[in-house]
């Protein structure tokens, strides 16, 4: 039997990161979060002095990253990039890159290298529709633009940043609109994705959902 996947994918802050580490702790398998790619992918780019326009430069950098993970941790070149990456400046310029379809391409090895015994738990955008077409459970997870931001305030306080609410209820409907309209893998619920809307849910309660989903699919 080929090794499980689970793919959780859904707009911005929607807590399908928290869902998947946890699902992916419950079963003792490896958690891919595929949106710090993009991010650290754009985050290199700047480092390097590329423009987040150029496809051919950026999908050349994405070939050669030397890009680690450690728990939460990511590194680049060898170094911790922390915090750098999770700024809503960090994520727009990651949502820019991210809709360069030579781009996309060039992250598909390095993301599928994650699929590693006994399983992979997954979240972004595209994994159930391009990064994992045959994943044994897909999932689309969202929430209301309003409880999402909510969510992202949090989130963002709590690691020290300033953040403003009704800002970033703006920042991420304009996110959402260009990960939906763009041409290469845009986001959007798959025929055969479950709809998980976490608006009204508790963290547990979107965790049990997506384990009993996975049991369904693989009763042993
Ligand atoms: O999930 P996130 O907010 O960390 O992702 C940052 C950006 O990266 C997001 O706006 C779109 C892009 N992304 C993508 O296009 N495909 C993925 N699988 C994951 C992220």
């Amino acid at each position: 039997m080929s090794i499980p996947v689970i793919a959780i994918d859904g707009p911005s802050a929607s807590g399908k990161g928290t869902v998947a580490a946890l699902v992916a702790k419950q079963l003792g398998f490896h958690y891919l979060d595929s949106g710090a790619i993009y991010r650290v992918t754009a985050h290199a780019a700047q480092q390097r002095g590329l423009d987040l326009a150029d496809e051919a430069g950026l999908a050349t950098l994405a070939r050669g990253l030397d890009l680690r993970f450690d728990g939460v941790e990511v590194y680049l070149d060898g170094h911790p990039v922390g915090d750098a990456i999770r700024t809503e400046a960090a994520g727009r310029a990651a949502s820019r890159i991210a809709a360069l379809a030579a781009l996309r391409t060039a992250l598909l090895e390095l993301q599928r290298g994650f699929r590693k015994a006994p399983g992979l738990v997954t979240d972004g955008r595209d994994m159930g529709s391009v990064v994992f077409p045959d994943a044994t459970v897909k999932v689309f997870l969202t929430a209301t633009a309003e409880e999402r931001a909510q969510r992202r305030y949090k989130q963002l306080i709590e690691k020290g940043f300033d953040a403003n609410l009704a800002a970033l209820v703006e920042d991420l409907r304009e996110r959402d609109a260009r990960d939906a309209s763009r041409a290469s893998a845009p986001l959007r619920q798959e025929a055969d994705a479950y709809l998980l809307d976490t608006t009204d849910l508790t963290i547990a309660q979107a965790v049990a959902r997506v384990l009993d989903w996975f049991r369904q699919a693989r009763p042993n």
